[in-house]
């Protein structure tokens, strides 16, 4: 059977780190806690029971989008390229891609060692002829890749609009690092959620069995097992709404009492209704993400949007350099 190599980065979050992070998220007037974090192994589950939700329109929608377009992507892209996927997840999608692009070697990065390492495996398993280096890495930090690597003209590919959990500043800044790191002349095929009618976007993010709910929430059982904080679930609940002037579904914790939390040795006080800001969800129309993506330095070479204009599929390059 055939085997993934698998690196291991020291950059994957420490209890220290989840320590200090969320004592400096406390610390300011509107609190939050990083997104990253939602992300250990139950979260991780619950991320992918998300992505099965009815109301949770862009996986599905994503998913259809890239088997339709399979054919036309590895047309425009080319093949043979070292595919390289920052938070990988399950490696659903890339799997779509596989049979067109015929990449030289698959490399999957996530923050979740263990799912990443059984998604590697997976892969590897049904794919003998796929080449998987995969690295455990918290990818906004560092983008090195495994030193088994092959060479190879570097397509990277970033699904699920996760581009979106990034402000518009600091999405043009993580570009910037993909096109550092796919070089002159390398590509980028990135999945972007489109703006429309509020009532679709709160419902993708609200949905009626909980799931996003316990997601959410989730983050507080995570911080009262590895630093010992007292949080009361009972207390707190899941709060998503899209803000208009800032494009961006907002997810929260409300607190639904005047309470006293203790972590790490501090006591933090919240009052009844004070909340939690643990991500953002930017949305954006086709043309101004042409506009984020070109302040990165990628010109666009083909958007596709499905009939109902839900979602987007942004494929970018980088220029090439002459060299004399
Ligand atoms: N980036 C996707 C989005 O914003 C997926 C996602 C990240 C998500 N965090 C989430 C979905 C929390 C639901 C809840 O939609």
């Amino acid at each position: 059977m055939a085997e993934a190599s698998i690196t291991f980065h020291d950059l994957h979050p420490t209890a220290d780190d989840l320590a200090s992070d969320v004592l400096a998220g406390f610390s300011r007037p509107q609190k939050s806690i990083p997104p990253k974090y939602f992300y250990d192994a139950e979260g991780s589950r619950l991320f992918d029971a998300i992505t099965e939700l009815p109301e949770y329109y862009p996986t599905r929608t994503e998913m259809a989008m890239l088997r339709k377009y399979a054919d036309e992507i590895a047309q425009k892209a080319g093949t043979g390229h070292l595919l390289v996927e920052p938070g990988s997840g399950s490696c659903g999608k890339a799997r779509i891609l596989f049979e067109g692009l015929q990449p030289c070697a698959y490399i999957p990065m996530d923050i979740s060692g263990d799912h990443l390492r059984v998604a590697a495996e997976a892969v590897a398993a049904d794919y003998p002829w796929l080449e998987v280096h995969a690295a455990c890495t918290d990818f906004t930090r560092l983008m090195t890749l495994p030193p088994s690597s092959p060479e190879g003209r570097r397509l990277a590919f970033f699904p699920g609009s996760s581009i979106g959990n990034f402000d518009p500043d600091r999405a043009v800044g993580f570009l910037r690092m993909i096109a550092e790191m796919v070089g002159p002349g390398g590509q980028l095929l990135i999945g972007v959620d489109l703006k429309k009618e509020r009532r679709i976007l709160e419902a993708a993010y609200n949905d009626a069995q909980g799931v996003t709910a316990a997601f959410n929430l989730n983050l507080l059982t995570r911080i009262n097992r590895e630093l010992g904080a007292d949080f009361d679930l009972a207390q707190w609940r899941h709060r998503a709404f899209y803000n208009q002037a800032e494009g961006r579904i907002e997810m929260h914790l409300v607190s639904r009492v005047d309470q006293l939390v203790r972590l790490a040795g501090h006591t933090f006080a919240f009052a009844e209704g004070e909340t939690i800001h643990t991500e953002n969800s930017y949305k954006y129309s086709v043309e101004e993400f042409r506009d984020v993506a070109a302040r990165a330095g990628f010109t666009t070479d083909t958007v596709w949007t499905d009939d109902d204009n839900l979602f987007s599929l942004h494929l970018l390059q980088t220029e090439v350099t002459n060299e004399e």
